[in-house]
């Protein structure tokens, strides 16, 4: 059950096939959407994933998660397969998926609420982790009153609010401009060095991969498969230095856009060309 490097593994994922099968107008449906995915995510690593569009990339999140359960395979974590959602574990959506009717606070209260958590307990929490992504004086505001970029630090807040081991994020940064989402990828970068949490994180912009991650895991067009693993050898913490600027930065870019486009060059083939 122990990894390469004699440890086991915070995440197993083994052998994971999901297809997606459905009826409409009389019509069956059939997508492949993940194809034998077998990867091991090691304690307190932070891994990205990235793919082409349609790839299966929320599709192996969702699974991590126990949201969506894999047609073959398994997830373990810490050694034990996993079915159902757990503490352990939570997800930060890419549409923020905030509660529009709840004031901020309440939104991050609320996976705490449902846990059944104390509310002096669930209120010291919220207010600790929104005070960690610098929105304490807003507690009382509704999402529509924030701008996307702190809907999604809400979003994150509430996450860590749970105090989770693994933080699984869908392109958290992807809808923020750009400035928001540089200072988010410093403030996760804290909070992923202050604490023991194993992030995995999607992400379609190459820079943002390298810049966060120990490895980045490129998934193949989909049905997505396991690609390539790339390790990222830039030293940390990265927000000390111009991370872009080092010399191991551009090859590992270098190499993860080889294996993009090279796929996205055969996907706009297959369409242009109407398919198989
Ligand atoms: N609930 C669903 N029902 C039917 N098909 C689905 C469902 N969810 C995903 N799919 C299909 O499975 C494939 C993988 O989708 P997924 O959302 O995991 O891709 P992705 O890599 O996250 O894409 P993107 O980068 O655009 O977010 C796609 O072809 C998608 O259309
Ligand atoms: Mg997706």
């Amino acid at each position: 059950m122990s990894s390469a490097d004699g440890r086991q593994p915070k995440i197993r994922l083994d052998d994971i096939h999901k297809t997606f099968r459905w009826t409409s107008k009389g019509k069956q449906h059939v997508v492949p959407a993940l194809e034998g995915v077998t990867f091991d995510i090691r304690p307190h690593e932070f891994l990205s994933v990235i793919g082409p569009s349609g790839c299966g990339k929320t599709t192996l999140l969702r699974i991590i998660a126990s949201l969506a359960n894999a047609d073959i395979g398994k997830v373990l974590i810490d050694g034990r397969e996993v079915t159902k959602p757990g503490p352990e574990r939570a997800m930060v959506f890419q549409a923020f998926g905030l509660f529009p009717w709840k004031t901020v606070i309440d939104n991050v209260k609320f996976p705490l609420t449902t846990r059944k958590v104390p509310d002096a307990e669930a209120t010291r929490r919220a207010r600790e982790q929104l005070r960690r992504v610098g929105l304490d004086r807003f507690e009382t505001s509704h999402p529509h009153q924030l701008s996307g970029g702190m809907q999604q630090r809400v979003g994150l807040a509430r996450a860590l609010a749970t105090e989770p081991d693994i933080l699984l994020m869908d392109e958290p940064f992807g809808a923020i401009d750009a400035q928001t989402r540089e200072y988010m990828q410093e403030e996760l970068m804290k909070i992923w060095h202050e604490t023991d949490k194993t992030v995995v994180f999607i992400t379609h912009d190459l820079d943002e991969a390298v810049l966060l991650s120990d490895r980045i895991l490129v998934l193949s067009r989909g049905p997505g498969t396991v690609r390539r693993v790339v390790d990222v050898d830039l030293p940390r913490p990265r927000w000390e230095y111009d991370v872009r600027a080092h010399p191991n930065f551009a090859p590992v870019r270098h190499e993860i856009w080889q294996l993009l486009r090279r796929d996205l060059q055969a996907q706009t083939e297959e369409e242009t060309t109407g398919g198989d």
